[in-house]
């Protein structure tokens, strides 16, 4: 009898690198890699399917499962060109949750981006619910800024915070979330008008809030940034900071460009969790697809749909764009903490910003200590 499936999740490959393994994995241990130019060529063709099964265990004791599929969409094909195909392709990866009776499947990366978290746009579902995952993102965003605040001693209500991508689901909000704890927000987008109508929302708070489609005409300088723009390849330059500023890249792909020079600044990589749990794939794909320098950490989007089938509550926790609340932050939060999955300790390109992985959220944020002024 076939394994019931609790949870799907679907997602896509942030490099060629993390591409080829995971063909690699699909072609099992005997056949040759494959080479670099000729997995360009052919990847396109493959169309979505399930590459593993995941065990995913509470805290709690009980477990649940389910499977990964990746709908590969190319690594340097998230461009707005592609926009037709990579929809179909999540389509055909929502096809296949269904199709394996997924109770509840979470959209990982642009997977949700580009149906714009509408799952209307998915294909016809059954008893299949679908959620976003940004909600628990959000609140793994904002722990993080707040663990590295208190760690290096930071008063955040005399800071300055710039949000990069912040009329996006996930940065309005983290904006929604952070804006009463900080002194000034500074929003950034493209779209002025959408800008405009959440700087008024934010405003309406009582708020300094500032709006720039241009990050290089800044005129304040930000102490903490939140870096979630949709961007297809990490090409962001944040140009003038605040000395000592925090950077948190949330982003998939990353934001910031590898070529920034983001001296005496710290940076991390934000909206990921761990689950003190754990977590077991057939075939063992872990290496694969979790690059992390931590165990069983993934990333919040893809986390909320295991946090929710551990809990029991099959139901499209995240939907739409722009209306998360840090109110539902909150549930979200204390339903993945009820289940072991916390904040994962804190790293960046370089390794850990911390010293140990953690056992208990508090136990070990008591111990783990932040490394002064690392840049990606
Ligand atoms: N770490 C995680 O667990 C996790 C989870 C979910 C999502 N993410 C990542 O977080 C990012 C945002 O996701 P989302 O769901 O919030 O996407 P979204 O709703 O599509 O929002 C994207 C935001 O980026 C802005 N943007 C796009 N291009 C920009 C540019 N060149 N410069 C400045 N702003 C730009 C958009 O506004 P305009 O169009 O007006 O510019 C919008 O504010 C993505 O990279 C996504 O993959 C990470």
């Amino acid at each position: 009898m076939p394994i019931p499936i609790d949870f799907a999740l679907i997602a896509h490959q942030e490099s060629w690198r993390a591409a080829a393994d995971v063909l690699a994995v699909l072609r099992g241990p005997y056949l040759a890699p494959i080479p670099d130019d000729d997995l360009k060529e052919i990847f396109p063709w493959f169309p979505p399917r399930a590459v593993c099964h995941i065990d995913h265990r509470s805290v709690l004791g009980h477990s649940v499962h389910g499977i990964y599929i990746d709908s590969f969409i190319p690594p340097d094909r998230l461009a707005h060109k592609y926009r037709h195909e990579n929809i179909e392709r999540v389509r055909d990866a929502a096809a296949c949750a269904i199709k394996a009776g997924a109770r509840i499947v979470s959209l990982g990366g642009f997977s949700s981006i580009l149906i714009e978290g509408d799952s209307d746009l998915l294909p016809e579902k059954g008893e299949t619910v679908f959620t976003t995952g940004n909600t628990l993102t959000v609140a793994f965003v904002v722990k993080g800024i707040k663990k590295i605040c208190a760690l290096q001693g930071r008063d955040m209500g005399e800071a300055t915070l710039l949000i990069v991508g912040a009329t996006g689901d996930v940065g309005s909000g983290c904006a929604r979330c952070l804006a009463p704890l900080v002194k000034r927000v500074v929003l950034n987008a493209r779209s002025i008008d959408r800008l405009r109508s959440l700087a008024e929302e934010l405003s309406a708070g009582g708020k300094a809030v500032d709006i720039a489609t241009d990050l290089q005409q800044l005129s304040v300088q930000a102490d903490i940034v939140i870096c979630v723009a949709s961007l297809e390849s990490p090409s962001l330059l944040l140009g003038r900071l605040g000395p000592n500023a925090i950077i948190c890249d949330a982003g998939y792909p990353k934001n910031l460009s590898p070529v920034d020079v983001l001296e005496d600044c710290t940076v991390f990589f934000g909206g990921l969790g761990q689950s003190l749990g754990g977590m077991s794939f057939e075939p063992d794909v872990h290496r694969v697809l979790h690059r992390h320098p931590f165990p069983n950490v993934g990333q919040g989007c893809v986390m909320e749909g295991m946090v929710l089938a551990l809990e029991g509550r099959f139901e499209p926790f995240s939907q739409g764009r722009g209306f998360i609340t840090p109110e539902r932050v909150q549930e979200i939060e204390a339903i993945a903490a009820r289940h072991g999955i916390h904040l994962a300790p804190l790293y960046n390109a370089q390794g850990p910003l911390e010293e140990v992985a953690c056992e208990t959220e508090g136990s070990a944020d008591e111990r783990q200590i932040a490394a002064p002024g690392r840049a990606v």
